[in-house]
């Protein structure tokens, strides 16, 4: 699915480099545009995020892992976001919603962004409950 922006008219003098780990240990760095959001940036690139609520916080497939530093620098998730991160598999510290964090020179420039290993959503298929 392609959405977000269109990659091929980022302003490189003005576009937030972002660095992608995917599932696999494999990185890939993209220019995001200012404002646009971490899912935006991984639709407009293909990289597997889901989102599946596009952005309204009622999911919580758009989980990523964000590097230490840029998470200091990042605004406090609302409470609206930690509601759906308590939902997310694999919660870590650094934990954001994809759809939450903005692209911004200021705060979200080098930044990396590492793909959790499964989603709630995604897990479900293959996955076998061990019963209590
Ligand atoms: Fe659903 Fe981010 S896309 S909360």
């Amino acid at each position: 699915m392609h959405g977000g922006y269109d990659v091929s008219k980022v302003d490189p003098a003005t576009a937030v480099e972002m660095e992608f780990v995917d599932r696999d240990g494999s990185k890939r760095t993209v220019l995001a545009p200012e404002g646009a959001s971490v899912l935006d940036v991984a639709h407009a690139n293909d990289i597997e995020l889901e989102g599946a609520c596009e952005g309204s916080l009622a999911c919580s497939t758009c989980h990523v892992y964000v590097d230490e530093d840029t998470y200091g620098k990042l605004d406090e998730p609302t409470d609206d976001e930690n509601d759906m991160l308590d939902l997310a598999f694999a919660l870590k510290e650094n934990s954001r919603l994809g759809c939450q964090v903005v692209a911004d020179r200021k705060t979200t420039e080098k930044m990396e962004i590492t793909l959790p290993q499964a989603t709630r959503n995604m897990a479900v298929d293959g996955y076998v409950a061990k019963p209590h």
